[in-house]
């Protein structure tokens, strides 16, 4: 390996997946980028990846089953403080999410893993402004409970980079452009502009990561001799169990890489989700 690239992507990813340190994970990230910048980044894999399960999170938050989490509305400023929580909670696992999808799948073009460090850095940034965020409900991360429910698509698509890139940011992180806007919408009417601005920032990128996993989930379905629009849909029925929930952004999807095609069989018979 030359002696200026002396940081390896994989042990980066490694040690973040699996240290269980919040501030550390946050620390790495950002440096793993900076790192990337300098050009101080190995792409060599001669590990083999540690299974999904062993993956370590942080003590806190408590991470409940979706059924027992605590229902509040957002009109008290313990239900705002409760979701800003829970908005936290999602950008804390996209973090992982982007470090396992580059730690998990070996073998892919340089650019692939480029691509989904700069989204782990986002998705720390995003993380970073919803916990400051927090602080003026006095509460930081991990003082309340969080919804366990998201990294269990990251388990269950652990061998296949296709159904992963179709559940995750191609329909877990697709559902977050359709939804933005409406709560944009909400903060926007009680006057809370620093959440709006927040919730833009997010959304403004969140585009963009939607659209590496189309370019990557067409890009290596066609490799793979798939029909990419097809196979899409056979991923989300066999690994989702059926389609999103819509109303779906037409023109934010399309921008972020979805098909006519895809949005339409989407919009199919709604009720079916
Ligand atoms: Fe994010
Ligand atoms: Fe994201």
């Amino acid at each position: 390996m030359p002696s200026e690239k002396q940081h390896n992507l994989f042990g980066l990813a490694e040690s973040c997946l699996f240290g269980g340190d919040l501030d550390g994970l946050l620390e790495q990230t950002h440096q793993a980028r900076r790192y990337l910048d300098l050009k101080q980044l190995g792409f060599n894999s001669d590990t083999d990846p540690k299974p999904i399960s062993h993956t370590v999170f942080p003590d806190r938050p408590v991470l409940m089953m979706p059924k027992d989490m605590p229902r509040r509305g957002t009109e008290t400023q313990a239900g705002q403080g409760a979701f800003f929580h829970a908005l936290a909670h999602i950008e804390f696992v996209a973090i992982y999410l982007a470090w396992d999808i580059i730690y998990r799948f070996r073998g892919l073009p340089e650019q692939f893993y480029i691509d989904w460090l700069i989204i782990a850095g986002e998705e720390a940034t995003h993380f970073e402004m919803l916990r400051q965020h927090l602080r003026q409900f006095n509460t930081d991360y991990g003082d309340l409970p969080a919804h366990s429910g998201l990294w269990w698509h990251a388990r269950e698509t652990e061998h296949d980079i296709l159904a992963r890139l179709a559940i995750v940011p191609r329909c877990m992180e697709a559902r977050g452009l359709d939804v933005t806007p409406s709560v944009m919408a909400k903060f926007t009417a009680s006057g809370d502009q620093a959440a709006v601005a927040i919730l833009q920032r997010i959304y403004e990128d969140e585009v963009g990561h939607v659209e590496r996993g189309s370019f990557w989930f067409n890009t290596l379905a066609k490799q793979a001799g798939l029909d990419p629009e097809q196979h899409y849909k056979n991923m989300l029925l066999g690994f989702y169990k059926g389609k999103p929930k819509g109303p779906f952004n037409r023109e934010v999807r399309l921008k972020a890489g979805f098909t006519a095609g895809e949005i339409d069989w989407l919009e199919e018979g709604l009720t079916t989700g």
